[in-house]
């Protein structure tokens, strides 16, 4: 994950590895997601451009997922544009694609990299909306990372959460129309597994508003919220250990909650269990598929 960054851009000082040392005496949160908010207040506070904060946001992603591979957090999902963000003017809608795709364009000249650091790609959200290059860059960068099975970064883009919930809604619909399942096998677990992101230990939100904006509504059901009071390009590894330091301190409590739905949630049906791993696997491919063929 760290990938993302030159290995000099990010010495860390005798005293973050030795804070990272004892955070990694308690649990580390195996997927963190962020709401990677106020790039456009930064760059009021700075007096620049608009451009110019989402630029120093993007810089601060690469940064942030150093953080995250030093603590050998194993999945990140970023919320990177929601769909309700093209409701922007032209002029920062245009400017925001243009720095997508130059991102990815950087990222997938470094496939290797990637690689080497087993990390896998999915890019999520409404892809069709995006111009037609950006959605061919985003195909390539999940068919090039796909095999890659250390770690995993889930991008959003043209995304929320409602959408995800409703193509599950359509994915489980396709399952019974080619009789993969039945519809007593209908059930929260199911469902669960047919999004296409996990459930998260961790959500991250900057600039200190209270709201999920559509983000990962089910997968937080019972994640440790972290609304920080600080904007994202001023993200500090600090601010990160805190959101991580409140996690452990909530464990207990958490792990206790995720275990009580797993148990509620759980199919004891063997053949219903059977039948949605199968359709499980079908639809991963149909996803697959469809990256390859673009
Ligand atoms: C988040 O920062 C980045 C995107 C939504 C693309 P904003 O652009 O929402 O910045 P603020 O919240 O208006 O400061
Ligand atoms: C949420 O931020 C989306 C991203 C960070 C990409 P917004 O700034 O768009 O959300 P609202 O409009 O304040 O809820
Ligand atoms: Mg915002």
């Amino acid at each position: 994950m760290g990938s993302f960054a030159k290995e000099k851009e990010f010495e860390r000082s005798w005293w973050e590895k030795y804070l990272s040392g004892i955070l990694q005496q308690g649990p580390i949160p195996n997927h963190v997601a962020f709401i990677m908010d106020g790039n456009r207040r930064f760059a009021a506070k700075k007096h620049v451009e608009r451009i110019e904060g989402h630029r120093k946001g993007f810089d601060k992603l690469a940064e942030m997922l150093r953080w995250c591979q030093d603590l050998d957090i194993s999945e990140v999902t970023l919320y990177a544009f929601s769909a309700e963000n093209f409701k922007r003017s032209k002029e920062e809608v245009d400017s925001l694609m243009e720095l997508a795709r130059s991102k990815f364009a950087q990222i997938l000249e470094e496939q290797d990299r990637l690689k080497e650091h087993g990390v896998r790609i999915s890019i999520i959200g409404e892809l069709h909306l995006l111009p037609q290059d950006l959605q061919e860059l985003a195909y390539k960068l999940m068919e090039c990372t796909r095999n890659n099975n250390k770690c995993r970064l889930n991008v959003c883009v043209a995304y929320t959460s409602r959408h995800e919930m409703t193509q599950a809604v359509r994915d489980i619909t396709w399952g019974l129309e080619h009789g993969l399942i039945e519809k007593s096998d209908i059930s929260e677990q199911l469902f669960e597994k047919a999004l296409q992101i996990s459930s998260v230990d961790v959500l991250v939100r900057t600039s200190g508003e209270i709201r999920l904006s559509d983000f990962l509504l089910w997968q937080s059901s019972s994640s440790y919220l972290s609304f920080l009071n600080v904007l994202w390009p001023e993200l500090t590894i600090w601010d990160f250990y805190w959101s991580v330091l409140q996690y452990q301190r909530c464990y207990k409590s958490i792990k206790k909650q995720q275990i009580a739905t797993e148990l509620n949630t759980a199919l004891t049906d063997t053949s219903s269990v059977k039948r949605m791993n199968n359709f499980i696997n079908s639809l991963c491919a149909k996803r697959d598929c469809f990256t390859e063929c673009v």
